[in-house]
């Protein structure tokens, strides 16, 4: 043992405690503890004795060593400063993903809001200027007494405010706000009676075909608005084939289970879909992501408002369902709308209509 004038005053308490319980004992002795060096300065030892017994059992005397730990203890503190510097590092790291991520979201959000409102002022202005400039004209008119030409402007006017209330419509559709009137409905019927305008309207290039599944499912959804919807979803294919191609309307009865109602947002269940597919460009992924938001377009300036698929998706989900995007470049695009299935009884019209519809 080292003489005890050499061991760092701090210690020393502990290690008197532990060898005078070590000697009352008999028990090996191990402790930690600085002892000064010749140049003053002190070393970390670790020092272990161990009693050697006689015959009787009784200890004859003490075998230690004194081993320097001075460096594995400088090691050991350095690693645990490190280790602490380390967490405090992800600690930091972690604060600012989760900053960053936060602005991502709030500058996306605030796209979000400005495509809207630009959109929004735009429309509105253009249509405001179309009322305005009426009235503007009227009014010369009529001081100029020629109340004969007034009819025309008195239409221009009324057209451009119903063009605002489309428009208003449209986004309380987006907003799921709109005043629906959800009745029983047959969507094969409902596509059937759909049939002409939708051939009309995406002209002679376009070969139509719909095929509705047996037995469908009654949903309980506005009719007026489904077909809305529906000649929203054509008129979307129709543009993205302009040298022709196929458009299928196809509906059947879904049982999603818990994984597919998660997938499209939606309770599990029964669903009825209505598919509108087309074999015309198709859409990136970016462009699937961003198609249902109101005012987005990649059509012309004039040409889409960008509130057709915002109209389709806020007014399914207000239904009850949910729409969805399936499409890859090149390879067309098919849209669909799910609709839950109605509990109630089957409207007697519908079966009539769907005994009409199965009539060769
Ligand atoms: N069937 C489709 N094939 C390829 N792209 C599509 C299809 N349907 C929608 N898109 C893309 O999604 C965008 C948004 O569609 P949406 O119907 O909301 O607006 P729009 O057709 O551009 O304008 P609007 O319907 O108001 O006249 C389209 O501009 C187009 O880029
Ligand atoms: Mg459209």
């Amino acid at each position: 043992m080292s003489k005890a004038g050499a061991l760092a005053p701090e210690d020393l308490p502990d290690a008197a405690a532990r060898w005078t319980l070590a000697l009352h004992r008999g028990e090996v002795y191990e402790t930690e503890f600085r002892i000064r060096r010749a140049d003053g300065s002190y070393r970390w030892f670790l020092v272990r004795s161990v009693p050697v017994r006689g015959a009787d059992g009784a200890i004859l005397r003490w075998i230690g060593t004194n081993t320097d730990i001075e460096s594995a203890r400088r090691q050991a503190a350095e690693l645990a400063t490190l280790n602490a510097e380390l967490e405090e590092q992800v600690k930091e790291r972690t604060t600012e993903l989760m900053a960053a991520e936060e602005t991502l979201r709030q500058s996306q959000k605030m796209e979000a809001v400005g495509q809207l409102t630009g959109g929004l002022a735009h429309d509105f202005n253009n249509i405001l200027a179309g009322i305005s400039g009426s009235l503007e004209v009227m009014s010369t008119r009529i001081a100029q007494g020629r109340v004969g030409e007034i009819d025309r402007y008195l239409n221009g006017a009324m057209g451009a405010a119903k063009r605002a209330a489309g428009l208003t419509q449209r986004l309380l559709a987006f907003s799921r706000r709109q005043t629906l009137d959800p009745r029983p409905v047959n969507i094969n019927a409902l596509v059937n009676g759909m049939l002409d305008l939708v051939v009309r309207s995406v002209g002679p290039e376009i070969e139509v075909e719909t095929a509705g599944a047996a037995g469908l499912w009654t949903t309980f959804v506005d009719p007026g608005q489904l077909e809305n919807a529906l000649l929203n979803l054509c008129i979307n294919a129709r543009d993205a084939m302009p040298d022709g191609g196929k458009l299928t309307i196809e509906t059947s009865n879904r049982w999603m289970d818990e994984r597919a109602a998660r997938q499209r947002g939606l309770q599990p269940g029964q669903y009825v879909s209505l598919c509108v597919s087309d074999s015309g460009t198709g859409m990136d992924p970016d462009v699937i992501a961003r198609a249902f938001d109101p005012f987005f377009t990649t059509k012309p300036i004039g040409q889409g408002t960008g509130l057709g698929l915002s109209m389709v998706y806020g007014f399914a989900g207000q239904s009850g369902g949910a729409a969805r995007i399936y499409s890859e470049i090149g390879k067309g695009s098919m849209v669909c709308i799910y609709l839950p299935r109605h509990a109630g009884e089957t409207a007697a019209e519908d079966e009539a209509l769907q005994a009409v519809n199965d009539a060769p």
